[in-house]
């Protein structure tokens, strides 16, 4: 069994093999969706909403992140693992994110690390990756800047902020980006950033043409208690065992079937 790594990704976009991510938090999930196949875990900052139930992502720290990232690692062989850099941990300054992600390389097994932001983050990815540190970068719906943005919604919708997004995406993967996360942003404009990008996209509410698709766990398996995204679907519907969904999420990812018209916008 060869771990997933990132030229195992960009081999598989040459390709046209979609690939899959799934969050997850700790060692029995990240066992499972291991033994299920799924070529990517990401420990996102989610886990302060679905793990801590708060409100947003924000109060999540960089030792939240690691606690989280070294069970995941623990539970992970095959899988690649990508860990959010948590609010605050990041924006300051490029040492500043160095450091940061220097904790969740070294204490929380991180093989990549995912920080949002487009353009004005060009330089701190550039430093990272410079130093070692391979980057996912995010785009979109940044739930990080929630208050900024009023709310969850859909980005890119008008004519300026999908060129910014558009623009984005070119900057980033020229400072180094090894993958890029799109969410929530319409399926036409994740389609031609995809088409143009050397680096992986990987969506979330944003169509079924990028490269791959992530889900947040507990919405996939319908038991986050408050509402989902319009994007997600619960695929413990007609499945006998949480590793029958997950194996039907990854099925549904590589044949193209999810996400279909109604997840995207
Ligand atoms: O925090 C998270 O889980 C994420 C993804 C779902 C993209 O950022």
């Amino acid at each position: 069994m060869k771990p997933v790594t990132l030229t195992t990704l960009k081999e598989m976009k040459r390709r046209g093999e979609k690939i899959t991510c799934l969050t997850a938090y700790d060692y029995s999930f990240a066992s499972l969706l291991d033994n299920a196949g799924i070529d990517m875990i990401m420990v996102g900052d989610s886990l302060g909403m679905v793990m801590q139930g708060h409100e947003t992502t924000l109060p999540v720290s960089v030792a939240d992140m690691a606690y989280h990232s070294r069970c995941v690692a623990r539970g992970t062989k095959r899988a690649l693992i990508i860990v959010d850099m948590p609010f605050m941990s990041y924006q300051q300054s490029p040492s500043h994110a160095f450091a940061s992600a220097g904790r969740l390389m070294q204490k929380g097994g991180a093989q990549v690390v995912k920080l949002e932001g487009g353009a004005p983050m060009a330089e701190t990815v550039r430093f990272l990756v410079e130093r070692g540190v391979p980057v996912c970068a995010h785009l979109g719906l940044t739930p990080q800047s929630v208050h900024q943005l009023g709310g969850y919604r859909v980005q890119g919708r008008e004519t300026t902020s999908a060129e910014r997004i558009h623009q984005d995406a070119g900057v980033l993967q020229e400072a180094g980006a090894s993958l890029l996360v799109l969410e929530a942003v319409p399926a036409e404009l994740a389609k031609s950033i995809t088409a143009e990008l050397d680096i992986p996209t990987i969506g979330i509410g944003a169509g079924k043409d990028c490269d791959g698709q992530v889900l947040v766990l507990h919405d996939m398996l319908g038991i986050y208690p408050r509402p989902s995204p319009k994007f997600s679907r619960n695929f413990m519907q007609g499945a006998s065992s949480i590793e029958a969904a997950v194996k039907s999420y990854i099925a549904a990812v590589k044949s193209g079937a999810f996400p279909g018209p109604e997840h995207g916008f």
